[in-house]
């Protein structure tokens, strides 16, 4: 399949981009795929229907979850994944009354996905031809304690250097006008960085503190990659919401996965239920009537 050593190897190294987890002829999924075609192709999600597979599906994800209970939005990819949760954000704070709560932060290294949100978020240079970031996405320093601590700077001093980047970049900008902070667990795409000792707990706090949600971009760390279900188990910590995508269906078909944890989720059922639906790919009949016709 790969025509030099060095691609097979980078091949093996991530499985494919991160995603072929059970190679290439999984007889056991082939069939399931098989069978589920022949029995019910595919249908919507749309006015509160959907397929029997799609129910049982959400309910293994939350029960595979860090959560008790939770609601799961399913995308094509990561990247509709992570512009879909940044759009529930956005959403959610306009309809809390906090419409200025926009901005998004990540880190520098991130990598989030292709569309224009999901490159804004990532923190590369190459996206600088396509002129993005867009307005309002905030890149932190990355936590890598190797490359980026200073000389002398011992691995907990630096976490605290970045614990303090934070607080001073939500003091800048105002907590009222930052919507959320993605991280991925382990950095991929970037470089495979696992993140400096206590980080996670160190900036977990201070975004509860200023009511920052934290999205734990779960698209390469998710089922299995860092030994745990999560990333977020192996640096031991409770994101507000997962994205999931990859090993979700490992690689055999193209699919995302937002995952809320139950705070998130009444939040945005409360949200939701003023215009009667997520307004995600239909207008609600509260926002169809209040529209000017043309
Ligand atoms: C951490 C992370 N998030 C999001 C994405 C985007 O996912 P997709 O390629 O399915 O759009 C990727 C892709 O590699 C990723 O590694």
């Amino acid at each position: 399949m790969c025509s030099t050593p060095t691609a097979s190897a980078i091949s093996i190294q991530n499985s494919g981009l991160w995603n072929m987890v059970a190679g290439f002829d999984h007889k056991g999924l082939i069939e399931a795929a098989q069978a589920q075609y022949a029995r019910f192709p595919g249908y919507h999600s749309f006015f509160g229907r959907m397929s029997d597979q799609t129910v049982m599906l959400s309910e293994k994800l939350v029960e595979v979850s860090p959560y008790d209970r939770g609601r799961v939005f399913y995308t094509n990819s990561g990247s509709e994944a992570n512009d879909t949760m940044v759009k529930i954000l956005w959403f959610l704070h306009g309809s809390e009354g906090n419409p200025k709560k926009r901005k998004i932060l990540t880190r520098w290294n991130a990598y989030h996905g292709v569309t224009a949100v999901s490159a804004s978020m990532t923190g590369k240079p190459y996206n600088e031809v396509f002129g993005l970031p867009l307005e309002g996405f905030i890149h932190l320093t990355c936590p890598h304690y190797w490359r980026y601590g200073e000389a002398g700077e011992t691995e907990a001093q630096f976490v605290q250097r970045l614990a303090r980047e934070l607080d001073e970049t939500i003091a800048r900008e105002g907590a009222d006008t930052i919507a959320g902070f993605f991280a991925e667990p382990v950095m991929g795409a970037g470089g495979v960085i696992t993140p400096a000792k206590g980080y996670f707990q160190a900036i977990a706090p201070i975004l509860k503190k200023h009511g920052i949600p934290l999205v734990a971009d779960e698209v390469i760390c998710g089922f299995g990659r860092t030994g745990n279900t999560w990333g977020s188990q192996t640096y031991d910590f409770v994101p507000d919401a997962i994205i999931s995508s990859k090993n979700l269906t490992a690689g055999y078909f193209p699919m995302g996965a937002v995952i809320l944890g139950p705070e998130l989720a009444d939040r945005v059922q409360d949200a939701v239920e003023k215009i009667e639906e997520f307004p995600t790919a239909s207008p609600p009949r509260a926002i169809r009537s209040a529209a000017p016709s043309r």
